[in-house]
């Protein structure tokens, strides 16, 4: 292990970088009086800044979860870095050669893990960027040209270039004392069949992924041939310094600008990213490989801080756009929901196709031209029916009234009830009071935990992707704690005790249960515990994901401890089978057949209902019931018959 730094060294390093040009890496700090300066904590979710920095006492302390310590404290705690390696990468920053007290001045393999995958990442990163200067890296070059890319533009980004051989980046980092272990470690390298170290990205184009301080972390790696048999992309798999759920590509350039202006704009690719900053758009920032998440959120937010002006622009082509609309406003993260803007590309292109079509100023008018969130996907639903019967309206107003419904803040909520109305072209006084009186109903409804047949939507894929539905119903009283609710588990109910087998496979063996595990929605747990645990494995970035850390992040994800408690019970208690991977599947598919089931329950119900009321059953709500209980049917069927390959 590393030598012991020594104490006026690390003493040194303490005083040499300022407690508050450390903290503004990760979020934005503003004055809170007193000397002090404030900003939204890194260490727990908050919604107004509790997160205090004494930059003359070079301390932090949080008065929302108590937090507290000095510059080294924060840069471990905020990074998972041992006491060694925060000294070390704050000496780094400093410019201050460490002595240690028993070794070199040079401490080389003594280093902390964490900074030696950082120092590789750095000279692989300038590895490929002088590369993409070599003849073979020509069609890099064609491509990047290609997509309107210059010269300086790759150096902006540090865009390099992967050599096609097997061995280029691994024997140049072993020459500069790299062993292979590291190397494997750092997913720069896979392990060969034979046990050594092969470059992980061969004959590819390269973008460097840089955390928010902009060290780089990890790559992303386009294809480049057409016998390369690999995806179009290929990024850095999840590796001690490298995690998905909290990347995002571009947030090292974006960041000043975010927290200044307010604003971010997430877009979903390298070359969009690369796009939108060339055309002015400086906030640009993208997800690698991976949907825009809780840890993402939580990011942004703390560089946009509580500010009532901030907005989060989200791009989308048009066609899937009304989709992840409506989806999104139905998420439990309603004050990121209310800031939340959807700019549609034209035609279905990218920003960076946009550009290349038509110019830097359309990128900017793309942004400019941003709709809020809760309107648009208003609008697209409404956009589904045809308005010009009576029929029409009253089905399309039935369709969006759960997303009104579901708007947290009541005085947005009663705005948006008035607006649709509107879209749907029945704008008159009285129904706009019929109407705010129904999303108000149908909100406190939600709030009590019930749910009528009105909560349902979507077919069997809309209605349990993605953990969507099951948000909606937490937290929708925001004065209540985020703990568990409603009725007590039942372990003599057969769907409590298959969730309960579920869990304990997705903790126990994550590797059984996925991926299927990871798209299965809140709603498919009826035990509200339940659904607090799988939240918590969605927080922490999912069961496919599952590392060293796994179980730690999904405790620490929990909202409370009875959720923390209930984690780590289901963690240790065993499952009630010999053969788990046997198991796992049959448990993954029982768990669906129920949630089916209630489902098919609900629509049932809403179908006798139509009938009740006279509704005719060729009329669109009549028919929609109809067609989904026929999906559902034919679901069911192929789970029964398929098990888990139907999933
Ligand atoms: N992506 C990925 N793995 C893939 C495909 C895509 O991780 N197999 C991610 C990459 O971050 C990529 C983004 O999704 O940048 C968008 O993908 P796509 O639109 O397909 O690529 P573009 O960025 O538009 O690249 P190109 O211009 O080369 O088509
Ligand atoms: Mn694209």
């Amino acid at each position: 292990m590393a030598g012991r730094i020594r104490d006026d060294d690390v003493r040194a390093v303490r005083d040499a970088v300022p407690i508050d040009a450390v903290v503004s890496d990760y979020l934005q700090l503003k004055n809170a009086g007193g000397g002090n300066l404030k900003g939204l904590c890194p260490f727990h979710d908050e919604k107004s800044p509790s997160f205090q920095v004494s930059p003359s006492k070079g301390l932090y302390h949080c008065f929302g979860c108590g937090e507290g310590g000095d510059t080294l404290g924060f840069v471990m705690k905020v990074d998972h870095l041992t006491f060694t390696e925060a000294v070390e990468r704050l000496a780094a920053r400093a410019g201050i050669t460490l002595r240690y007290e028993e070794g070199s001045a040079v401490p080389g393999r003594q280093q902390g893990e964490r900074i030696r995958l950082v120092e590789a990442h750095r000279a692989a990163a300038a590895f490929y960027v002088e590369q993409l200067g070599s003849a073979e890296a020509e069609i890099g070059r064609k491509f990047l040209a290609g997509r309107g890319f210059d010269q300086s533009a790759a150096e902006h980004f540090g865009v390099g270039y992967a050599p096609a051989g097997w061995d280029h980046l691994v024997r140049y980092l072993r020459g500069k004392g790299f062993t292979d272990r590291e190397l494997i470690t750092s997913g720069l390298a896979s392990e060969s069949r034979r046990g050594g170290a092969i470059d992980r990205f061969r004959g590819r184009l390269i973008w460097p992924i840089r955390d928010i301080t902009g060290e780089v972390i990890g790559f992303g790696a386009r294809k480049l041939r057409d016998d390369d048999q690999g995806p179009k992309y290929l990024n850095t798999p999840e590796t001690p310094l490298y995690r998905k759920s909290q990347v995002l590509y571009g947030i090292d350039l974006a960041k000043k600008e975010i927290a200044r202006t307010g604003r971010a704009v997430v877009v979903e690719g390298y070359t969009d990213v690369m796009a939108c900053h060339l055309a002015g758009v400086t906030t640009a920032i993208a997800t690698c490989g991976t949907a825009f998440a809780g840890e993402h959120i939580k990011i942004l937010r703390r560089l946009l801080m509580d500010n009532s002006t901030a907005e989060v622009v989200f791009t989308f082509d048009g066609d899937e756009a009304g989709q992840k609309a409506a989806l999104r406003a139905f998420e439990d993260d309603q004050k990121f929901a209310a800031e939340t803007s959807i700019a549609i590309t034209p035609g279905g292109m990218d920003p960076c196709e946009l550009r290349l079509a038509e110019g830097d100023p359309a990128v900017q008018r793309l942004i400019d031209g941003r709709t809020p969130l809760f309107a648009f996907a208003l609008r697209s639903i409404v956009a589904r029916y045809n308005l010009d019967t009576d029929e029409g309206r009253v089905a399309a107003v039935d369709a969006a009234v759960p997303v009104v419904a579901a708007i947290k803040n009541q005085a947005l909520r009663d705005r948006y009830a008035i607006r649709l109305v509107g879209m749907a072209g029945i704008s008159t006084q009285a129904e706009e009071q019929s109407m705010i009186r129904r999303v108000r109903a149908m909100a406190r409804a939600r709030a009590a935990g019930g749910g009528g047949p009105e909560q349902g939507r979507g077919g069997p894929r809309g209605a349990f992707a993605g953990g969507s539905a099951g948000r909606q119903e937490r937290g929708a009283d925001s004065a209540a704690p985020a703990g568990p609710r409603g009725p007590r588990l039942d372990l003599r109910s057969p769907a409590h005790r298959v969730e309960r087998e579920l869990l304990k496979l997705a903790l126990q063996f994550p590797a059984l249960v996925s991926p299927a595990f990871d798209a299965y929605g809140e709603d498919e747990f009826t035990g509200p515990p339940y659904a607090a645990v799988r939240r918590a494995i969605t927080d922490a970035g999912g069961a496919e994901y599952a590392d060293g850390d796994y179980l730690l992040r999904v405790r620490d994800a929990a909202p409370d401890d009875t959720v923390r408690g209930m984690v780590t019970e289901l963690a240790v208690e065993p499952v009630m089978h010999k053969v788990p991977e046997i198991y796992a599947s049959e448990v993954l598919v029982r768990v669906r057949l129920l949630a089916v089931d209630r489902r098919v329950t609900q629509v049932h119900a809403t179908s006798a209902r139509l009938a009740a009321q006279g509704v005719p059953s060729d009329s669109p709500e009549a028919a929609a019931a109809a067609n989904e209980l026929w999906a559902l049917q034919q679901y069911a069927q192929r789970l029964r018959v398929q098990g888990a390959a139907a999933l």
